[in-house]
């Protein structure tokens, strides 16, 4: 099993870094080791060959004035392609471009980056990380305005969003029609708790190509409804609150895919669950439903 754990012990509650004469590290920042955990725990679970897959993180005020002794800010500004203008200034932890997440816990120095946006929300610069040379993300402007719709769906609420190469996912995209009802009945009759996990549903893309605006903006366009949208033949993009929430958001719709997969495997459905039961299911959660998932 991997360790994850990078930097010295946390020190007890109520005993300060200073306090204890010793130097923190950014790493040991909390937001720090929340991602690399997730990058790690992604690894794992074997959704990031190689470079695949990718991972963002919006720092709250007291997270980017925490992190501010450990950065710099003599590197040029990058044009995004792309203009998130509501999220001007903000500062995002990213997956560098070609890294592999497995090794974030090795080296997040070197694999990640913390980058500030302009005030237009149009560039970037990197100001910590990547110290062995590199850019964020090639997915960074889909990751940025999944962040933007999310920023003004949520109140500001959703920092996350995580994108990886789930492979039931991917499988059923050549089985499963593309269409948001179509996915969203199929993983929702998957596994009874998933319509509590996304009772927004799913949206789903045709193939485009990776890594532009073109893809950058449907994506967002499905966020504005969606915390889950669908690349067909690629993977999953997942947005949540917190780094535990996109997390659980992304392994119950890949293990819903896998177990969906096994049902066609075995020859099909003889029962599913019905529009009757997701209705009940909502009452219960005190969940709304949209109206669209829910005819037969
Ligand atoms: P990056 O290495 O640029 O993050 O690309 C990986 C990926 O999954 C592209 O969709
Ligand atoms: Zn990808």
């Amino acid at each position: 099993m991997m360790k994850w754990v990078v930097g010295r012990f946390r020190p007890p509650p109520g005993i300060t870094w200073e306090k204890r004469g010793m130097d923190m590290r950014i790493t040991d920042l909390s937001f720090m080791q929340g991602y690399i955990r997730m990058a790690t725990d992604g690894a794992n679970m074997g959704w990031h060959e190689r470079n695949g897959g990718n991972l963002t993180y919006r720092l709250t005020a007291e997270e980017a004035e925490a992190a501010a002794p450990y950065m710099t800010f003599d590197k040029p500004w990058e044009d995004i392609g792309v203009a998130v203008p509501n999220l001007g200034g903000a500062f995002f932890l990213a997956t560098g471009s070609g890294k592999f997440l497995r090794n974030v816990c090795l080296a997040p120095q070197d694999n990640l980056c913390i980058a500030q946006l302009n005030e237009a929300g149009t560039q970037y610069r990197v100001v910590w990380g990547l110290e062995q040379g590199g850019r964020p993300t090639s997915e960074f402007p889909s990751h940025l305005m999944n962040h933007s719709v999310k920023f003004d769906v949520t109140g500001g609420k959703h920092r996350v969003i995580y994108h990886a190469h789930t492979p039931a996912v991917i499988a059923l995209t050549n089985v499963l029609e593309l269409d948001d009802i179509v996915w969203t009945r199929a993983l929702w009759s998957a596994m009874t708790e998933c319509a509590v996990v996304f009772p927004g549903g799913v949206g789903v893309l045709p193939w485009m190509v990776c890594g532009g605006a073109e893809i950058a903006k449907a994506t967002s366009e499905l966020m504005k409804q969606y915390d889950v949208a669908i690349w067909a033949f690629h993977g999953t993009f997942a947005s949540g609150e917190s780094f535990d929430t996109t997390f659980g958001l992304m392994h119950c719709v890949e293990k819903a895919a896998d177990i969906y997969l096994r049902i066609l495997s075995a020859g099909g459905a003889k029962q599913t669950m019905t529009t009757e039961n997701f209705v009940a299911i909502a009452a219960l959660f005190g969940l709304t439903l949209p109206e669209k998932f829910l005819q037969d």
